[in-house]
């Protein structure tokens, strides 16, 4: 079964509280927050004082998807403000084995995020102490942007490594993602899916999560993956 994360960069930051609250009602399995520094990426979002008033309004798992330069001076921010997965870019971290240690320390689940042009290489050896790898599926930085499909061989890639080696790790995708992606992203092996624009977009929340969970494939398995 996978799990949905609406993306709150595509709600009304009017009235997030309430947004929060009709994504969890349509049947979200995890809040996925964007907070970017206007360097890292291009557009600011939110902070922590963000995510603290949020968790007031919700028990549902926070997602934080940390898309900032030196991410290590937002971890006990973020930790306390009741984030419950931090994840943060492998292109932004001088030392990611020490953050992911760090995120665990306050007391959070680590995922590592990968941008569409960065290699899995860039992370073999953390796979193993993550909790979670996010494949961006578009650049980082806006929603609404279209599935780049060269992702999928990646996430092909990293699902093999991840059952060969018997690693405990959840293979997150973000960007584009819609029921037509969805097909292929779940049959390449992704089991977290991040949609924006295609929930808070939809009219009804509730039938575009209906939608997208019920476009999951089986991981199909290509044999040119395998290397053995
Ligand atoms: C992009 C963000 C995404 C974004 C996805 O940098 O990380 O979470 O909200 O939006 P959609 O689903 O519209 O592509
Ligand atoms: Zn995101």
């Amino acid at each position: 079964m996978i799990k949905l994360a609406p993306s709150i960069l595509s709600a009304d930051f009017s009235k997030l509280g309430d947004e929060v609250r009709r994504v969890v009602d349509a049947g979200a399995d995890y809040i996925h927050i964007d907070v970017m520094d206007g360097t890292f990426v291009p557009n600011i979002t939110i902070g922590s004082p963000v995510v603290k008033s949020l968790r007031k309004t919700t028990k549902a798992t926070f997602d934080v998807h940390l898309m900032v330069e030196h991410p290590e001076t937002q971890v006990k921010a973020f930790a306390e403000a009741g984030a419950d997965i931090i994840t943060f870019h492998v292109e932004a971290a001088k030392h990611p084995h020490r953050l992911i240690q760090e995120i665990n320390e306050a007391g959070c689940k680590a995922g590592i995020a990968i941008d569409p042009g960065t290699s899995l290489a860039m992370i073999e050896e953390l796979v193993q102490d993550v909790d979670m790898v996010l494949i961006m599926t578009v650049n980082p930085g806006f929603g609404g942007q279209e599935f780049i499909p060269s992702t999928l061989d990646k996430i092909h890639m990293l699902s093999h490594e991840i059952h060969d080696l018997g690693y405990d790790c959840d293979i997150e995708v973000d960007g584009g993602i819609n029921p037509e992606t969805a097909a292929l992203v779940t049959s390449a092996g992704a089991n977290v899916l991040v949609a924006g624009s295609a929930i808070y977009g939809a009219d009804d929340a509730k039938a575009a999560i209906d939608a997208i969970r019920a476009a999951e494939q089986p991981h199909v398995c290509h044999d040119h993956h395998h290397e053995e």
